[in-house]
């Protein structure tokens, strides 16, 4: 059955039906590969967000579109699916409240241990385009100039490839650097030169380590991480995924560690009780709630 008002028209003039099989073929695939939690009312976003796939792949219609997402060109198509059903907004130090409590109460005890020889570790997860990691880079370096020379690093990870090339570049647009104060742009970034845009400074982006990761899957590494960041990112996920995923930085955040969600994010579901607010979506863990030792390689 073709549902009411989803059709879409291509360069040909032609409708894309979406049939309630093809819908449900899409949600659980994508609930499968990326814990994303396609219900009923997504369906028209799902329908606008695909019909641009259909047209770029010059197929006949949604039916030949699961049938490609459930054949051997799914490994290419995957990462356009994804980007597609998702959104990789970001900015540098978004949701500034963060940023503050780095800055006065997360980063000085981290500091003081990484200067006395210790190891501190920060995990950016699904890190978009980067804004991110290098903001908490940025903040690390206006408080310890010579933070790069301890063994402190930001390991910044996402799902999706093309977001992480983009952030290893570190070259981003003059109106994303324009808005930042005049001293944190001198310090931190350097005209791009001719292809225009800012750089970050070579020392400021030596502090984060950039990787592909999808968080539904299995950890590739073990702890501790003293702070973990996980912003806007599971939205996207239905509670069952988003417990998996708190579950998992269980296995890895630090006996005093730090979580930090986006803005209309909650820690909920069993993980919840081993954490306390300390600000607006941060929490760190409960004294005496010890981490579940993960067994892998440190990052
Ligand atoms: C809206 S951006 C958030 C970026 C940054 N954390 C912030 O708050 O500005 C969400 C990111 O989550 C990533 N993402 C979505 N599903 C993911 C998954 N299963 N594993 C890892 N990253 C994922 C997306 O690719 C996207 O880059």
């Amino acid at each position: 059955m073709t549902a009411p008002g989803l059709a879409a028209t291509s360069p040909a003039g032609r409708d894309y039906p979406l049939t309630d099989a093809d819908f449900a073929a899409i949600a659980r695939l994508a609930r499968d590969a990326f814990g994303l939690a396609l219900a009923d009312g997504k369906r028209t976003l799902v329908y606008s967000r695909l019909a641009r796939r259909l047209r770029a792949l010059g197929l006949e219609d949604f039916s030949a579109y699961v049938a490609l997402l459930n054949g051997p060109d799914w490994v290419q198509e995957r990462t356009a699916f994804l980007s597609a059903l998702t959104t990789n907004t970001t900015h540098f130090f978004r949701e500034a409240h963060h940023f503050d409590l780095l800055r006065t109460r997360l980063l000085p005890p981290l500091i003081d241990r990484a200067r006395t020889g210790g190891r501190v570790r920060i995990w950016s997860a699904g890190c978009s385009t980067g804004q991110e990691p290098y903001s908490i880079a940025m903040t690390l370096r206006e408080l310890c100039p010579e933070i790069g020379r301890h063994d402190l690093r930001i390991l910044a990870t996402d799902i999706d490839p093309r977001v992480i090339a983009t952030a290893r570049a570190a070259n981003f647009p003059v109106d994303e650097v324009m808005p930042l104060p005049a001293e944190l742009r001198d310090r931190h970034f350097r005209p791009a030169g001719a292809g225009g845009g800012y750089r970050i400074d070579p020392d400021t982006a030596a502090l984060v380590t950039f990787g592909v990761l999808n968080l539904i899957e299995p950890l590739p590494f073990g702890g501790p991480f003293d702070i973990i960041f996980c912003r806007n990112v599971v939205i996207y996920f239905d509670a069952e995924t988003r417990d998996q995923v708190w579950a998992a930085f269980g296995t890895v955040l630090a006996a005093e560690g730090a979580l930090i969600l986006g803005h209309s994010e909650r820690l909920t579901g069993p993980a919840a009780a081993g954490f306390q607010s300390i600000g607006v979506t941060a929490y760190a863990r409960h004294p005496g709630s010890e981490p579940s030792p993960k067994q892998g390689t440190m990052p």
